[in-house]
């Protein structure tokens, strides 16, 4: 395999300042309808979350993202995993949307806060049956000895809610992800990339273009 041949150029489109909404909120609405217009990939809504522990050490893993207004970017998640307990020790978040095929990406910082009971609750009831049951079964990021137990609690849940609604788990929630810069980048020819980053200064949004 010869990686060092692969490449291409960026030629899809462009983005100038005079294109961008004052507002990146909507800016990012503009851009995630247009990927998911195009029917790019499966999961226009993936995102890659960045978490720090306490010992600095950072991991990713891609979450979907399930609602957004001006007060940040929602995704849930089992409390007890790997991503919930460095939030807990460190808020500090970074999030990532690639849609390549647009030559496009979002980047994302901002400081993660615990949902609400009350919002988890809507969404989770809103859920597939099967997977409120499975968020009942896994113990997110622990270590299990084969699937074969992972579908005998799967198998234990699901006649332990036989009947009726199933509940939120203690154990299960949604985090929203205040946004303090939020980058736009837009693939250009000869690597002279088009970026704009946004910074939350006092209540209002500035722009400001950097290089590629
Ligand atoms: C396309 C895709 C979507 C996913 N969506 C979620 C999600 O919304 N919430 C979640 O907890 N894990 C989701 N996962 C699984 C996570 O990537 C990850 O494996 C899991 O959350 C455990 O991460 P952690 O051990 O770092 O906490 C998704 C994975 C993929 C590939």
């Amino acid at each position: 395999m010869k990686l060092d041949d692969i490449r291409r150029e960026y030629l899809y489109s462009g983005l100038s300042r005079k294109d961008l909404a004052d507002d990146p909120i909507v800016q990012f609405k503009n851009w995630l309808q247009m990927a998911i217009d195009a029917d790019l990939n499966a999961d226009p809504t993936a995102m890659s979350l960045a978490t720090v522990n306490a010992q600095g050490v950072p991991s990713q893993r891609i979450v979907l993202l399930k609602n957004l207004d001006a007060s940040g970017f929602v995704f849930y998640t089992n409390l007890g995993s790997r991503k919930a307990q460095n939030i807990a020790e460190n808020a500090n978040v970074s999030l990532h949307f690639a849609w390549l095929p647009m030559e496009r990406q979002i980047c994302v910082t901002g400081v993660a806060e615990k949902l609400s009971i009350a919002e988890a609750t809507r969404y989770f009831l809103s859920r597939p049956h099967e997977s409120q049951v499975a968020a009942w079964a896994s113990q997110q990021s622990q270590a299990i000895g084969s699937r074969k137990l992972l579908e005998q609690a799967f198998e234990q849940m699901k006649n332990r809610f036989k009947q009726g609604e199933v509940p939120l788990p203690s154990f299960w929630g949604g985090y929203r992800v205040r946004p303090v810069t939020i980058e736009f980048w837009q693939g250009r020819a000869n690597r002279l990339h088009d970026r704009f980053m946004y910074k939350m200064v006092g209540e209002n949004w500035e722009v400001e273009r950097l290089q590629p």
